[in-house]
């Protein structure tokens, strides 16, 4: 399946690092600590980041290699920046999943967090991943479960849905075409990966408040925030409101469980 770019919403990420901070970025140390943790990289392996955003995967994985070791690419030049900014050391270019400007099996291990569905091509993309990594070496990605228990990406199409049904064509449960266990073996699988496994992650982030939630959504950043920003005001009151009684939250803090799948396969020798 080839995604199309502005279907899946790849150019909402021309944004600002705190924007994206205040939104999905909430979630991506602990998805990243999780995502690492089932590769388990040795000292001294070298590791790639794909689609690493303002960096909170690149992060683990300097906080686990060092920087000299880590490698990062995103085509979204503020958030390429924000990365090299915030990991001073980590080799971070402005390059896209289906043409990674490495040579063939220059690393140990491929990541990639949350942009495998944003890809232009995932097929290409996860091939590129398998190509630069040495054989024996591990290609791991996750993505949100969407069309269930990504609770606030779930809870919000369902409200937006509701109030209006055209949102469902932004839907992300529909639109992504790689959010479960079968497409994604398939997806690794055909790239040539061998001893695929997708399993099953949660992780939480904590929110000061429902205000703190809504104003990551006011910021624009990806499908559920580019549709906040085309609303009418009374429109996104409403969308507002349903949230919140959606998701049965208030003026306290409170933390949202999310569900991500891990893809890994291994590159053959
Ligand atoms: C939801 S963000 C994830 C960012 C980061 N990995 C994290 O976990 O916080 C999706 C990322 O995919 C990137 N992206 C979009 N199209 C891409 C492509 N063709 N190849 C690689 N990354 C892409 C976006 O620019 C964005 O940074």
């Amino acid at each position: 399946m080839v995604m199309n770019p502005e279907a899946s919403g790849a150019a909402t990420f021309q944004v600002s690092a705190d924007a994206y901070d205040r939104h999905i970025g909430r979630y991506s140390a602990d998805l990243a600590r999780a995502l690492v943790g089932t590769v388990r990289p040795s000292p001294g392996d070298r590791a790639i980041d794909v689609g690493c955003g303002p960096g909170g995967l690149t992060a683990e994985l300097v906080r686990r290699l060092g920087a000299d070791h880590v490698a990062a690419v995103d085509p979204s030049p503020p958030f390429a920046r924000a990365c090299a900014e915030r990991l001073p050391g980590v080799d971070v270019r402005v390059a896209a999943a289906e043409d990674l400007p490495f040579a063939d099996a220059a690393m140990d291990h491929a990541f990639s967090q949350l942009a495998v569905n944003f890809m232009t091509d995932a097929p290409a993309g996860v091939e590129e991943m398998r190509r630069v990594i040495r054989g024996g070496g591990s290609v791991a990605a996750a993505v949100w479960d969407y069309a269930g228990e990504m609770t606030l990406l779930r809870a919000f199409w369902d409200a937006a849905t509701t109030l209006d049904p055209r949102a469902s064509d932004a839907d992300e449960g529909r639109l992504m075409g790689w959010c479960a266990p079968d497409p994604l073996r398939s997806l690794w699988e055909g790239a040539g990966l061998e001893d695929v496994r997708v399993a099953p992650v949660v992780v939480t982030a904590a929110y000061a408040g429902f205000a703190d939630l809504w104003s990551g959504l006011r910021g624009g950043v990806g499908p559920a925030g580019a549709y906040v920003a085309a609303l009418e005001p009374t429109s996104a009151a409403a969308l507002e409101a349903d949230l919140r009684r959606r998701l049965g939250v208030g003026d306290d803090p409170f933390r949202l469980p999310a569900r991500a799948w891990v893809a890994l396969g291994r590159v053959p020798l």
